[in-house]
């Protein structure tokens, strides 16, 4: 669970790349996992974002540094792990696998191989793709994030502002709308939301970029992981971007907090020229934030969830069409879900959650199925491995099967 190829990881992310599909089909299941071929090489290759490196990797982005101080040429460090496998989705008659920082991987849904980076048809500006998306039913479209930070002045390279671009694609991956822009501050954006007029997205003070942090991760002294802590210096801000042409970007300023992922949010027209938005999101170090950092505590939580956990914290914002105001407001609820299948149904809640345990005493893995309006009665089905996978990381549903009907 804790090392690749003898390298004793700092942190499940920058691990094996396992890739799980379930299948069920006439009360049947059926399971395939295979490792991300990106990541998993028969050694150790690609520093982790989160610190995991051997020294090799580490003398030689030392060496690459040196150089390229001494000639003032533009510095080039060795690629980070890519951990492609935080989500897979299935769109279009694509099986995809994303991340934030690279390009997504194409993966064959009859095996799970990975078929190599999709760079969308040369839709994207920069060669990133988020974990996270939305899809608007409606228009039948899903929605895209790619951002790449701000980049810090270097030896032979000048600083750069953060790149957003949103993209808006329809069943046949034809690219129905896109924008780009330039915001400063918004370094970093794992998941947003989406309403019928505008995307939201948060401009978090827990990552910043310099090029004091760009040497020290050259060194090996720190990781982008360890870097994720609380700058008082850092606005925290909402961003809401209006879903048109020519848009509108409004800022509103908020808490002290970090959100990886958002909840659900309603959009509703309360003038002419106003909107009512209220949305929920997890949001780490709200109560304690000096203490929040991305440490694997216990060895359980992704972040240190035992010393600052999460809340789901609601939000109700107006956003005036003429103007840009600054609100913020929030209390607090508990949240904590994986993964949300739908029910053929008008009503909301109906539908299953279905969660991957480990056991650790076993070394063994579970999935459990809850029925979504009643989560206290506990499971449903239980659904025993014989053997242990990966910590995982996020899932989705797909309605149509790649398994032969006598492998279940
Ligand atoms: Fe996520």
């Amino acid at each position: 669970m804790s090392e690749v190829f003898g390298t004793k990881l700092k942190h499940p992310i920058d691990g094996d790349g396992m890739i799980a599909a379930l299948s069920f089909s006439g009360g049947k299941v059926h399971l395939r996992n295979k490792h991300h071929e990106e990541q998993t090489q028969r050694y150790f290759k690609f520093r982790g974002q989160m610190g995991t490196a051997t020294n090799d990797i580490v003398s030689k982005d030392a060496l690459n540094l040196a150089t390229s101080l001494a000639t003032r040429s533009k510095t080039k460090l060795q690629p980070f792990r890519d951990p492609s496998n935080t989500n897979v989705f299935y769109w279009g008659g694509k099986l995809l696998s994303s991340y934030e920082t690279m390009l997504p991987h194409s993966i064959d849904p009859t095996n799970l191989n990975t078929l190599g980076p999709d760079d969308l048809n040369e839709t994207l500006k920069i060669p990133a793709f988020s974990a996270h998306f939305r899809v608007d039913p409606i228009l039948k479209r899903l929605v895209t994030l790619s951002l790449k930070p701000e980049t810090p002045s270097l030896p032979g390279k000048n600083g750069a502002l953060p790149i957003l671009q949103m993209n808006e694609y329809d069943e046949d991956w034809k690219l129905m709308q896109t924008q780009i822009h330039n915001i400063p501050g918004l370094n970093y954006s794992h998941d947003f939301l989406l309403t019928e007029h505008f995307y939201v997205l948060h401009m978090t003070p827990f990552v910043k970029t310099s090029a004091t942090l760009f040497i020290q991760i050259a060194l090996g002294l720190k990781s982008p992981g360890d870097a994720m802590k609380h700058y008082p210096e850092c606005p925290s801000n909402f961003v809401v971007i209006e879903r048109k042409q020519n848009p509108k970007v409004y800022f509103f300023k908020t808490g002290r907090f970090h959100i990886f992922h958002f909840g659900n949010i309603s959009e509703v027209k309360v003038s002419s020229d106003e909107y009512l938005l209220e949305f929920n999101a997890v949001c780490l170090g709200d109560n304690a934030i000096e203490k929040f950092n991305m440490s694997f505590d216990q060895g359980l939580w992704l972040a240190n969830g035992s010393e600052c956990p999460g809340h789901l914290l609601e939000f109700r914002l107006t956003v005036p069409l003429k103007v840009n105001p600054k609100k913020d407001n929030g209390d607090m609820k508990l949240f904590d879900c994986h993964q949300f299948l739908a029910e053929d149904s008008n009503n909301e809640d109906d539908g299953w959650i279905l969660v991957q345990l480990y056991l650790p005493e076993k070394r063994k893995t579970e999935f459990v199925i809850l029925d979504a309006k009643c989560i206290e009665k506990g499971p449903i089905c239980t659904i025993r491995l014989k053997h242990h996978l990966p910590f995982s990381f996020h899932g989705t549903w797909c309605e149509k099967t790649f398994v032969n009907q006598s492998n279940l």
